[in-house]
């Protein structure tokens, strides 16, 4: 329509000169008129980006806030699960030893009786202790069995059968440092607690630690504050028998994951040893075999065996056997062992797990009479019995 009336304009110019100059007027007016609509327009558009910038950024402002809501809710979440699964952990453990103490009262029984039996037989060497090498032709196999005993005391500490042949007294150390223990009559009198009540005994000095022995009527024990001096005190009368200083001992903790422990005691068919890591030989674990009459080094051996990620260790018939797991505590697991005799190799033995899925040690020892492994798991009171087969047939 525009340019109709403008070529009709330009056609008529001529014709029409007079009224030219009104007419330029017009179309002066006109398209001033047409530049301001124009003009107006584009105001228009330009506030109507304005709003649709500002609705963008009101709403990635919203956006950034609901991310933020999200985010605090999946962390609280993590914690919730994170939570969770630690309690189950607990009843599922709790579970566990209910379940391992109701069942097995009864074999608590037998095996006291069979103790009773062998008193008897024994009646006539009553004063006798373990014959040094006697029963040496065994080597591990694997772990068979677990019971978990009792739940009592700290939950780091040690426990212990009285490895003289006809006694079956228990010896209860709760905690890593204190001078009281606590003497059981029998493994029974220990699980049923409130039945009998033990006998408290008092040490001369504090121990440090969890890696107590009890043998032949005394306690060794490492004496805390000390670097590395070991008590040998009477379960009589509770004097402090013999003392010694164990060479390089005590800088470093025996085992990585067991950190308060850095004299860790064993008793074996063979006697009495002594576990140490050693920093000068990279950590690895050396053993010191003791005789216990005079309280003296019978022979070191450096091993071959770690003291990183080991949480406990025992010797069975001369041959030392290290459990490994990891910090957050999960399935333990014989991963090294140092034979003083060279007949059995690791390379005889696949990796042996324990049987729960989830443990941290504070303490296992090894009972030569029963051949089973008293430990210290997070406050249970847990017995493994062994598998052992003869060392012969793996030589031949
Ligand atoms: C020492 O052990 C006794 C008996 O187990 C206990 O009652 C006491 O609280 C312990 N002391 C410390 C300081 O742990
Ligand atoms: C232990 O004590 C509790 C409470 O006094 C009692 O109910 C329970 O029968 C006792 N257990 C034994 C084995 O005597
Ligand atoms: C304490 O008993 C032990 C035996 O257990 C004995 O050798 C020692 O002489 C006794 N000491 C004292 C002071 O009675």
């Amino acid at each position: 329509m525009l340019l109709k009336l403008l070529a009709v304009l330009f056609l008529s110019s001529g014709a029409l000169r007079a009224q030219r100059s009104t007419q330029d007027a017009f179309m002066l007016e006109y398209f001033q008129r047409r530049i301001l609509e124009m003009e107006e327009r584009l105001i228009r558009c330009d506030q109507d980006i304005q709003k649709v910038n500002q609705r963008m950024y009101d709403m990635s402002a919203e956006m950034r806030g609901q991310v933020g809501t999200v985010n605090a809710l999946k962390s609280e979440i993590h914690g919730y699960v994170e939570s969770l699964a630690t309690r189950v952990d607990r009843v599922e453990r709790d579970v566990e030893y209910l379940h391992n103490k109701l069942p097995d009262t009864s074999s608590v029984e037998i095996s006291d009786s069979l103790l009773d039996q062998q008193v008897q037989e024994t009646q006539s060497k009553r004063k006798a202790v373990i014959t040094a090498g006697k029963e040496c032709s065994t080597r591990l196999s694997g772990i068979k069995s677990q019971k978990i005993l009792k739940k009592a005391g700290d939950a780091v500490g040690s426990w212990l059968k009285d490895p003289t042949i006809g006694s079956s007294k228990i010896y209860f150390f709760s905690g890593s440092r204190n001078n009281t223990l606590l003497q059981f009559g029998s493994l029974k009198s220990f699980t049923e607690s409130n039945t009998s009540k033990p006998k408290v005994i008092q040490l001369p000095r504090p121990w440090q630690g969890t890696g107590h022995a009890i043998y032949d009527g005394f306690v060794y024990y490492h004496n805390a504050d000390t670097q590395n001096e070991v008590l040998k005190v009477s379960l009589v009368n509770r004097t402090v028998a013999d003392r010694m200083l164990l060479p390089t001992a005590g800088r470093i903790p025996t085992y990585g994951l067991t950190s308060h422990t850095f004299l860790d005691f064993a008793v074996d068919e063979m006697g009495l040893w002594v576990i140490h890591a050693d920093p000068d030989i990279g950590g690895n674990l050396v053993i010191t075999k003791l005789d216990s009459k005079s309280l003296s080094t019978e022979h070191t051996w450096d091993t071959t065996c770690k003291s990183r990620n080991a949480e406990g260790a025992f010797i069975v018939c001369g041959t030392l056997y290290v459990v490994y797991n990891s910090h957050s505590g999960g399935r333990s697991s014989i991963q090294c062992l140092f034979d003083i005799h060279d007949t059995i190799w690791i390379e005889d033995l696949p990796v042996m797990y324990f049987p729960k899925g989830y443990s941290s040690h504070s303490s296992m020892h090894y009972q030569p009479q029963d051949k089973q492994i008293y430990a210290w798991d997070d406050g249970y009171q847990t017995v493994y019995h062994l598998e052992e087969v003869k060392k012969l047939l793996q030589v031949t």
